[in-house]
């Protein structure tokens, strides 16, 4: 089968990711490395290789041999690049978030659809073994009834020029979010409480609180001024509870039978319903073998496999919208004091 001829756009912290990636993916053709910065392209790509260098945009679109394009330039200028790819007929891979706001976002995708062109969302940690795991424990029902997620996400990150801090590292969050609920739970209010201790003019940690239909709660914490870095998120169910640990290789999950059970009053002897409602199940505790598998590589393998079987990927322009639903209500919560903002969303995949 031929391969798919693409250009990177961005050759920042990013690109060169999406760059090493691409070149290891037999059914793309890395054709360009484009940057405005086209010696940063230069430098990324090294001396020995046959793929472009440019600063030039429209060269890139104008090249009958790229077909489709990953773009990983700042989120500010996603709407324009992606939009111009697309009128020029290539697909599209976009970083998150999709765009800065949900209208954009919704253009993007109306203009793909009517091109029959394919828009996909790096929502990079849906693509690792760990979260994929977790999303069938979830929905195969493995956990019983979701009951709570919490999050915590926090390291002394890149402080960012460009997004606070719920837009640089909620998505992680609201992307793993959106895959592993449910069919039939959506989320329904969002409350943020964002702080800028060091006056850097911009959030530099939040905690986001989003409600789900079934009466779960998801909360985040996501924060760029930590010393330790912590990737860890829990995902209580009625019967199991995951706990995803992404700086602990050797055990990144862990599924434990222990939980809270509330007992029906009525279930049990009068004597006895002085004493507390509730108990404590003290199970195992089991870690499911997960291949090491990176997770940009299935990113790539499922931009192509979209474009090559003309089906929409597993993170299309949907998921990105759903992503900015969130992000944009959050935002709006933190600019009044953390009040609850209600939103109404499709259902995920
Ligand atoms: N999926 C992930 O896990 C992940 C991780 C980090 C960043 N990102 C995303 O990747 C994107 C880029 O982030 P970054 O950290 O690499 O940013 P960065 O600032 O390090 O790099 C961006 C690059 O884009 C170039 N650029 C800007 N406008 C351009 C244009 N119009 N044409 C060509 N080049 C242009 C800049 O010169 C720069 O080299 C962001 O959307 C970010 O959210 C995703």
């Amino acid at each position: 089968m031929p391969s798919i001829g693409l250009a990177v756009i961005g050759a920042g912290y990013w690109g060169p990711n999406l760059v090493r990636t691409a070149i290891a993916t037999p059914a793309l053709q890395l054709e360009w490395l484009c940057d405005l910065d086209e010696d940063r392209a230069r430098a990324v790509l090294g001396r020995y290789t046959t793929v472009k260098a440019t600063a030039s945009y429209e060269r890139v679109l104008a090249d009958p041999a790229v077909a489709a394009v990953a773009i990983a330039t700042p989120a500010a200028t996603h709407f324009d690049l992606v939009r111009e790819a697309l009128e020029a007929g290539k697909h599209v891979l976009v970083e998150k978030p999709l765009t800065s706001t949900v209208s954009d976002g919704a253009k993007l995708i109306g203009l793909a659809e009517r091109s029959g062109l394919v828009l996909m969302c790096d929502h990079t940690y849906c693509y690792t073994p760990a979260v994929q795991r977790i999303r069938e424990f979830i929905r195969s029902g493995e956990i019983g009834e979701l009951q709570f997620i919490d999050s915590v996400r926090i390291n002394l990150g890149l402080v960012r020029p460009d997004a606070d801090v719920l837009w640089d590292l909620a998505p992680h969050d609201l992307s793993i979010l959106d895959f592993v609920l449910p069919e039939g739970v959506t989320p329904v209010a969002v409350a943020a409480h964002t702080s800028d201790p060091i006056g850097y003019g911009r959030a530099c940690l939040a905690h986001l609180s989003v409600w789900l239909s079934n009466g779960a709660l998801a909360h985040a914490h996501v924060n760029w001024l930590s010393p330790t870095k912590i990737r860890t998120t829990v995902f209580g169910g009625s019967r199991r509870t995951i706990v995803w640990d992404d700086m602990n290789p050797a055990a990144r999950l862990m599924l434990h039978d222990r939980g809270v059970d509330r007992i029906p009053a009525d279930s049990l002897a009068p004597d006895d319903r002085r004493q507390a409602l509730i108990s404590y199940r003290i199970g195992d505790i089991q870690v499911p073998a997960l291949p090491e598998r990176e997770a940009l590589r299935s990113v790539l393998a499922e931009f192509a496999g979209a474009i090559t079987e003309h089906r929409s990927p597993l993170t299309d322009g949907r998921a990105g919208i759903r992503v900015l639903e969130l992000l944009q209500a959050a935002s709006r919560s933190a600019e009044d004091g953390g009040i609850r903002i209600p939103v109404s969303m499709e259902e995920g995949k």
